[in-house]
């Protein structure tokens, strides 16, 4: 048995790491401040140990990687459209937490830390799918905080000899996933719109692509990323390798759903990237990564969820 610290962990992502890891008999602490996270998400878990707190406190994150064998950093304030809003805030979560996490890790000893990154650190690429050797192009706050986060990582590898590995999410969706705030992934508000009767609202056109991922696709990233060998310092993509407009996305959860509702379409957000598809190679060869679930039934298992009022809980 070894011991994984998941920093927030209350989170959606967070929480289906600890399913994964208590279901593989593992030790897990969560460390969340609560801002985005919930208790809820880990109602069904009471092996995780959990320690509230700000990972911006540098004692908090002392106390959280006390102990631990690996790290999966996953604390963050996931959205684009806040940190435009209140960058200074989102700041504090995704670069002061960060630094903090990577200075306790290195003092503690820990075996390696494998960091949440971003498909937002690519932003508007001339080409398509991206790749990780393709430059950086932050467009908002959001994407330099998380690119900034991998660049520690890769520095506190070469520095202090650190074991660090960023895996850069692209558009994460699944059950738990809090469908409550306006900053919610688009996955979620659409259909927590369709299944309420209300018309879901796409910024733009509706012609904007992503690679939408179901989130056990990035579970078994992330702990394939714990264990693969001579991979310190490296980052890649994990998605799904494909990429839909949101037009299309609304039309098959209309069908997955057998309703016909129309979106109500406002400005395109500041900030926004256009398209976003992963090459998703590098994780291919690194880690034997496959997407395990496709978009059509990671959609089915996530209505299913929707449909059972289980979003309503958390909202
Ligand atoms: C971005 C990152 C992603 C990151 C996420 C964190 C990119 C390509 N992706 O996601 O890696 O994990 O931030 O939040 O930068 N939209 C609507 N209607 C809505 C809500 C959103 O049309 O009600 C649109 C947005 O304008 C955007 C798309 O849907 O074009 C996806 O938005 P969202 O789910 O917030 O994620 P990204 O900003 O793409």
């Amino acid at each position: 048995m070894s011991s994984y610290l998941v920093t927030g962990g209350a989170g959606f992502i967070g929480s289906h790491l600890c399913e994964a890891l208590v279901g593989r008999g593992e030790r897990v602490r969560v460390v969340d401040s609560l801002v985005t996270g919930k208790r809820l998400n880990l109602a069904h878990l009471p092996q995780v140990e959990f320690l509230e707190g700000d990972l911006a406190e540098i004692d908090v994150a002392r106390r959280a990687v006390e102990g631990m064998d690996y790290v999966l950093h996953q604390a963050a304030i996931p959205s684009v459209p806040r940190s435009v809003s209140d960058p200074v805030t989102s700041n504090r979560s995704n670069v002061d937490a960060t630094l903090n996490v990577l200075v306790a890790a290195r003092d503690a000893g820990v075996r390696r830390v494998v960091y949440a990154g971003s498909s937002s650190a690519y932003g508007d690429t001339p080409t398509l799918p991206k790749h990780e050797d393709m430059p950086t192009n932050p467009l908002s706050p959001y994407a330099l905080q998380k690119l900034v986060g991998e660049q520690y990582l890769a520095m506190f590898t070469r520095l202090y000899g650190l074991d660090t590995v960023t895996i850069r999410y692209f558009n994460v969706f699944g059950p738990r996933q809090d469908p409550s705030s306006p900053y919610s992934g688009v996955i979620s508000l659409f259909i927590s719109a369709l299944v309420d009767g209300r018309q879901p609202i796409i910024y733009g056109d509706g012609g904007q692509t992503r690679d939408f991922t179901y989130v056990a696709n990035v579970v078994d990233g992330v702990l394939r990323a714990c264990h693969a060998p001579g991979i310190a310092g490296q980052m890649m993509n994990v998605a799904t390798g494909g990429r839909i407009s949101l037009n299309e996305l609304l039309a098959t959860l209309c069908g997955l759903l057998g309703v016909s509702t129309t979106a109500v379409y406002k400005e395109p957000r500041a900030g926004d990237v256009r398209d976003s598809q992963a090459d998703i190679g590098r994780a291919r060869r690194l880690l034997g990564y496959e997407p395990g679930v496709n978009l059509r039934d990671g959609l089915e298992r996530t209505l299913a969820w929707y449909k059972a009022g289980q979003g309503a809980d958390r909202a």
